[in-house]
């Protein structure tokens, strides 16, 4: 696996399971492969999970990190070439992705979408520039439509738990103040998909996703009818994306606000989010809190797929 970028890139679905699940029975079985091996962390955009679990993964195989937070301390960068660059933007990303190549053996990189371009988020202009320029092995730490780690803890967490051997995964927009990017649940879905799970998508009218992503999934615009029998619900925000609403919050409807009330239409449902999570807003206290919450066995996993990812990595580089 030269680099990781979405599900496919893993190839079998269920070999990359069996790895992770030796991975976690024994996270430091391979602390040599990365021995004088630099990983090199590149945000655009903040985080707490990808920057703490991935480091975390590196160290358990041996690897030497850097992080490099671009906006903060680092020179400002353009991105677009043919520009004059007479304004605040001191370093042109052309320059900067090879010279951070220079120093490291595989680089991450965390570049959400911007909402300017729908046509530059959806073709992954940043980390693309990345796969081109760097000369390195890359994965993503969330780009602008897809977070593979992400989702390949939350399949690893749902094989954990599911009870049945197709369970009922429904992903549901709950709302939130903000416009926040596709990447999630256009991953969710895909790595949903792959799984081959009984998989239903339900959000209001207007924040319809992009249909590649959607793929085989069900969608269900009646959340009380796509809630029944559910034994996992995934709970997640995004912006808008067909036509020219894409990136805007066309309403924050609390209604959608998973609470005890909808998650007693389920099959006891186990409730999920990726976190950072707006409580009262996308999910209420007691269920983020209850019995069935999966949201920190979730992060736990971080850890877990982002190992299995780096490790991949560093024997196909060996
Ligand atoms: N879920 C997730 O990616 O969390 P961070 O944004 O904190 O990294």
């Amino acid at each position: 696996m030269r680099n990781f970028t979405n599900v496919h890139d893993l190839g079998d679905l269920q070999a990359a399971l069996r790895e992770a699940y030796e991975i976690k029975r024994d996270r430091f079985a391979d602390t040599n492969i990365g021995r004088n091996k630099t990983l090199l962390m590149v945000f655009f955009n903040a985080s707490l999970r990808t920057r703490l679990s991935t480091q975390k993964a590196a160290m358990n195989l041996g690897m030497n990190t850097i992080v490099l937070d671009v906006n903060q301390g680092a020179w400002k960068l353009e991105t677009e070439r043919g520009v004059v660059m007479d304004g605040d933007k001191s370093e042109h990303l052309l320059e900067a992705i090879p010279v951070m190549g220079c120093y490291c053996d595989i680089i991450g990189v965390r570049s959400f979408a911007r909402f300017e371009s729908k046509e530059e988020d959806y073709t992954e202009k940043t980390l693309n520039q990345f796969i081109r320029y760097s000369g390195r092995p890359v994965f993503s730490m969330e780009a602008a439509t897809r977070h593979p780690l992400q989702s390949f803890a939350d399949l690893i967490t749902i094989e954990e738990y599911r009870t049945t051997p197709r369970p009922k995964v429904v992903m549901t927009w709950a709302p939130h103040p903000k416009a926040l990017p596709q990447a999630v649940p256009n991953s969710f879905a895909e790595w949903m998909n792959a799984a081959g799970y009984d998989f239903v998508i339900t959000h209001p009218e207007g924040y319809e996703l992009d249909p590649a992503f959607v793929g085989p999934a069900r969608v269900e615009y009646d959340r009380e009818k796509a809630f029944e029998g559910a034994d996992f619900v995934y709970a997640k925000n995004w912006a808008a994306y067909a036509g020219p609403d894409y990136g805007k919050v066309l309403h924050a409807d609390r209604r959608w606000t998973v609470d005890a009330r909808t998650m007693a239409l389920t099959n006891n449902a186990y409730f999920m989010h990726c976190l950072p999570v707006r409580r009262n807003m996308i999910v209420t206290d007691d269920v983020i809190e209850g019995p069935r919450s999966l949201v920190i066995p979730e992060a736990a996993n971080r850890e877990i797929s982002a190992q299995t990812v780096l490790r991949r990595l560093l024997l196909s580089e060996a």
